[in-house]
């Protein structure tokens, strides 16, 4: 075979800089700053290859997109599908989640908040490293605009059950429905669970603020 008909390797996207923010970690995210065009700013922990953030940023250009993953391999793959889709609200974070949620992000500053098919841990020994627990609530709601949401999916029932528990109990909070919208961009690993016939757990939570309403719904008298 001679050098001409030989299959070209591909050329892997060169990263632009811009797409990463640096992991500097002792001041706070300046959203307005990163994204100085839009109104909403979204943020996705533990977003993985980025599957669920580069379609939905891509359908929803006029917001922001911060997407947070701490493993290299994964954040390299959301960086080349921002590139590919040509995505300028597109940022991403390497950095620890609970750190970003705890430190990194000001308050009132996040419009919406999705957390899919975070590491459930399944030994019960181990359910304090859960992202999902009554620090993440406190958290969520500093870091969240008066109505923003909280999107919540996971495969393990007792993890869904304790993030059931723990928004539950929170005076800050009201359930509210999961839009469409949302529940149809599925994430890497929901399309391979749901291919071996495991189902979504899926649950969204409103910031209200309004005592009176602590497990209810959004729109309902409590
Ligand atoms: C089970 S995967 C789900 C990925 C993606 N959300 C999805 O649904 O396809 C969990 C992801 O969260 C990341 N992750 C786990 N703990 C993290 C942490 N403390 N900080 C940042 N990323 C984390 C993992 O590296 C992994 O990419």
């Amino acid at each position: 075979m001679n050098h001409e008909s030989q299959p070209a390797e591909p050329v892997p996207l060169p990263i632009d800089p811009g797409v990463r923010l640096p992991a500097d970690i002792l001041s706070r995210l300046d959203l307005a700053a990163v994204f100085p065009a839009v109104r909403d700013v979204e943020v996705e922990l533990g977003s993985g290859d980025g599957s669920f953030l580069a379609e939905y940023a891509a359908l929803n250009p006029g917001r922001g997109f911060l997407g947070v993953e701490r493993l290299l391999g994964r954040l390299r793959k959301l960086e080349r599908k921002a590139l590919r889709r040509g995505l300028s609200n597109l940022r991403v974070l390497r950095l620890e989640a609970g750190y970003v949620l705890r430190w990194k992000l000001a308050s009132g500053t996040v419009s919406a908040l999705h957390v899919y098919f975070p590491d459930p841990w399944p030994k019960r020994r181990h359910w304090k490293r859960r992202l999902v627990n009554e620090a993440f609530v406190e958290e969520s709601a500093r870091i969240l605009r008066l109505g923003g949401r909280v999107f919540l999916r996971t495969d393990n029932e007792p993890y869904f059950t304790q993030m059931r528990e723990v928004f539950g109990r929170s005076a800050r909070f009201v359930e509210t429905d999961y839009p469409s919208e949302v529940a149809s961009v599925v994430t890497d690993f929901e399309r391979d669970f749901n291919s071996r016939g495991i189902p979504t757990l899926r649950v969204a939570y409103q910031r209200s603020d309004v005592p009176g309403l602590a497990n209810g719904r959004a729109g309902e008298p409590s």
